[in-house]
């Protein structure tokens, strides 16, 4: 009887894994076969029934089968864990052939990248770099430039004080032109670009914004060359050789004469300004011959020497090259603007 069962079991058995498809139903496999309640364990109660002649052939038989079943079990797990393995791998199979992803690329700001350009042709017209102090005094943002306290120009350039402090922050980037000159021995030719402050904010004024200034100071320097570099200067920045200049006589305290140039520019079918193709006229820098209070409040000889000085807005520079109108858009950092601007 208990041969019977034995082989039973052996070929439930056989039949029973042939099904199993996972590591779960091989384990419900193992607990059904070789657990407690299974029946090769009651066949070792069974076993008190017989003669201990049969006990001994039957019993070697019953562990037979069971180390049978055992070994079975654990040869299939491992075919399994190996199985699902491939399966796992398969999924995250590389396709070498697939197309890369586009790589995000940095970009420079549009502000940054009209920096570089008029570095470079400054540069190339002979201009030295110079930089000077966010944070001025009185002296070299205003007295020294011949704008002495109380004086009504200081009303035009909306400062901004410190507070407890007699310094500010710099209105223009005409200090440098003072530290500069305080510094070195004429002759010199010198540009600076950099940050300026005005307490002011609209859509044409932002509170912070860029100028150059560029100056030069020597024996024989004369209006002529100021219009020299200039033209060059301009001509060169908007790529375009046609462009007409006018030099209108203004007023600023630290240049004698002082004149506002105007270039000329059109607007195309799409309502855009192009600077250099038209006859209207527009305001784009202000210059003149560096008065001689100022030489001389930086120990120059006014009698000796003379110099040229102008000064331009960057933002307004990039804004009319590049036909960007709104100059709050400088400054927002959406990515969707510098994207479409920056180079
Ligand atoms: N500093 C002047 C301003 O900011 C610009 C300027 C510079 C004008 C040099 C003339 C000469 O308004």
């Amino acid at each position: 009887m208990i041969n019977n069962t034995i082989k039973e079991i052996a070929d439930n058995f056989t039949q029973e894994i042939s099904r199993v498809k996972s590591g779960q139903e091989l384990e419900q496999l193992r607990i059904n076969f070789l657990g407690k309640k299974s029946a090769i364990n009651s066949l070792y109660s069974d076993l008190k029934k017989v003669s201990i002649e049969e006990k001994k052939d039957l019993g070697a038989k019953i562990n037979n089968l069971r180390s049978d079943i055992t070994q079975k079990i654990n040869d299939l797990k491992s075919d399994l864990e190996i199985f699902e393995i491939n399966q796992k791998l398969e999924g995250e199979k590389l396709d070498l052939t697939e197309p890369a992803r586009s790589e995000f690329k940095g970009i420079l700001h549009p502000l940054t990248k009209v920096k570089e350009e008029v570095e470079n042709i400054l540069s190339d017209l002979g201009f030295d770099f110079a930089d000077g102090p966010e944070v001025e005094d009185d002296f070299h943002n205003f007295s020294a430039l011949n704008i002495p306290k109380d004086h009504p120009a200081r009303q035009m350039q909306d400062t901004f004080y410190l507070k407890n402090s007699e310094l500010l922050l710099r209105t223009h980037t005409s200090n440098t032109q003072i530290r500069k000159m305080l510094s070195s021995k004429p002759p010199m030719q010198i540009a600076s670009l950099g940050r300026v402050f005005r307490c002011d904010s609209d859509k044409t004024h932002t509170p912070m914004f860029h100028q150059v200034e560029g100056f030069a100071v020597g024996e024989d320097v004369t209006m002529g060359n100021l219009k020299w570099v200039l033209e060059n200067f301009l001509q060169r920045f908007f790529e375009n050789k046609n462009i007409e200049l006018r030099f209108r006589p203004s007023f600023f305290p630290f240049t004698e004469p002082s004149a506002e140039v105007d270039i000329n520019y059109g607007i195309d079918n799409q309502n855009r300004v192009v600077i250099g193709k038209g006859d209207k006229f527009m305001e784009i820098l202000g210059c003149g011959m560096i008065h001689p209070n100022v030489l001389s409040s930086c120990e120059i000889d006014a009698k000796k020497y003379q110099g040229f000085a102008f000064g331009i807005g960057i933002e307004r520079l990039a804004m009319l090259k590049y036909g960007i109108n709104d100059l709050r858009m400088f400054f927002d950092n959406d990515a969707r603007f510098l994207h479409h601007y920056g180079f």
